[in-house]
């Protein structure tokens, strides 16, 4: 058996393959187009392992798709594969509705041509899982219940509207030709691999390198985070047991403002790499905010939980010293990522801030 899995050499792609082929037998097909967030050294621990199959490639490439879902027969497709930095879809939104809504489009086509060809249980038991985000929920004031599998969607930035447009697709496929999609919506993600250009992992190379830590507005914008591992076993269960059509909320019940994030990053480098000159807190600096900035996610997780029997296994104080300590270890992983293309990002993005 094999799973066919797009934007795998991501940040929550990567972790979810290393844990996949950990845990099961079943070989994986590892469809990414490399781009900037791309990086196959995520993938080193499973380089000698047969069961992983790369191939570079676009999911808007429909010739490509339809030939390796023809070779490979998977039971089930996973699309990781977007562009996904906030800031980036307002600095350029283009690539954003190419990938995220053009992308998720050709690859449901594939798919319904590759499912329509399929017989009796194989058929039954095919999977589209689509991972989606709760920012397609738009944002709620501090006294607002969280969102639920329910809640309208009212994207407020061009990477939040285009994941909404594919979740929308997803759910059409489904409606109209009968795929057997499912649908995640999660929260923020946190630890190893992820690129530093998101809060955790930024705060924490700019704090090492005595670089500003920039606080975005007031930094009482609240988030709800989760382990990256919690998310990639939620990603299972859904796959395993979800039922076709539905949409399950992910998160980690875990909201902060960040704020608080980044004094617990401070704190934790305080304790893990002391620095003679003082606490790390002194590089913590607040800078204009991003343009519609949402001010507060929180994610009603109960349905997967009851449904699906599903609960993340860190806490937020476990899984944040986790993610320090792996930086930590894996300075040259960074010093790698953050050469190159990433300066003109950071000129380009806090430069006038
Ligand atoms: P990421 O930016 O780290 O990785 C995206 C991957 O997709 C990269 O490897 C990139 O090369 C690949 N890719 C981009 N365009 C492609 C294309 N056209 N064809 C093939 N591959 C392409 O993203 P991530 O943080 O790992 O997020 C993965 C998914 O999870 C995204 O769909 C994102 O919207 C969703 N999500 C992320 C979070 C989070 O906190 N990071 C939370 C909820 C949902
Ligand atoms: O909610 C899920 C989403 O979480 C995912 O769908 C996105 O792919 C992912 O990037 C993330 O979006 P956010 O915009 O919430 O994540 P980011 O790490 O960019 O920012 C988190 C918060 O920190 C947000 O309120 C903005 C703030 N921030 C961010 C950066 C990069 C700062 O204050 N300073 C910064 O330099």
């Amino acid at each position: 058996m094999t799973i066919f899995v797009t934007g795998g050499a991501g940040f929550i792609g990567a972790n979810f393959i290393l844990e996949w082929l950990a845990k099961n037998q079943e070989s994986v097909v590892n469809l990414d187009q490399l781009t900037y967030a791309g990086n196959l050294e995520n993938l080193d621990r499973v380089n000698d392992d047969r069961r992983h199959v790369f191939v570079r490639g676009d999911i808007r490439d429909r010739a490509l798709v339809e030939r390796l879902l023809a070779e490979h027969r998977p039971r089930a497709i996973i699309n990781f594969a977007a562009e996904s930095h906030v800031d980036r879809s307002i600095d350029g939104p283009e690539a954003f509705v190419q990938t995220n809504v053009v992308g998720t489009f050709h690859l449901l086509e594939s798919a319904r041509v590759y499912w329509g060809k399929l017989e009796n249980e194989t058929k039954t038991a095919f999977r589209f899982l689509h991972i989606s985000t709760d920012e397609v929920y738009g944002s709620l004031g501090f006294n607002d219940a969280p969102f639920t599998e329910t809640t309208p969607y009212a994207p407020n930035s061009p990477y939040s509207a285009s994941k909404a447009a594919s979740d929308h697709l997803v759910r059409a496929y489904h409606q109209t030709y009968g795929l057997p999609t499912l649908t995640t919506n999660c929260s923020n993600n946190y630890g190893p691999y992820q690129f530093p250009e998101k809060l955790i992992p930024l705060m924490i190379h700019n704090a090492l390198a005595h670089k500003p830590m920039p606080l975005y507005g007031d930094g009482m914008n609240v988030r709800d985070w989760l382990f990256v591992g919690d998310h990639c076993a939620a990603i299972r269960c859904v796959l395993e047991a979800g039922q076709p059509g539905e949409v399950y909320n992910i998160s980690g019940f875990n909201e902060k403002t960040n704020l608080e994030i980044v004094r617990t990053i401070c704190e934790l480098l305080d304790e893990m790499q002391p620095d003679p000159a003082g606490s790390y807190t002194r590089f913590m600096t607040y800078v204009r905010d991003r343009p519609g900035h949402d001010r507060r996610y929180a994610i009603d997780a109960r349905k997967i939980c009851r449904e699906l029997g599903w609960a993340p296994l860190e806490t937020f104080e476990t899984g944040i010293a986790r993610t320090v300590r792996w930086y930590l270890d894996n300075r040259g992983w960074v010093e790698r990522v953050v050469s190159g293309d990433y300066q003109n990002w950071v000129a380009q993005n806090y430069g006038g801030r």
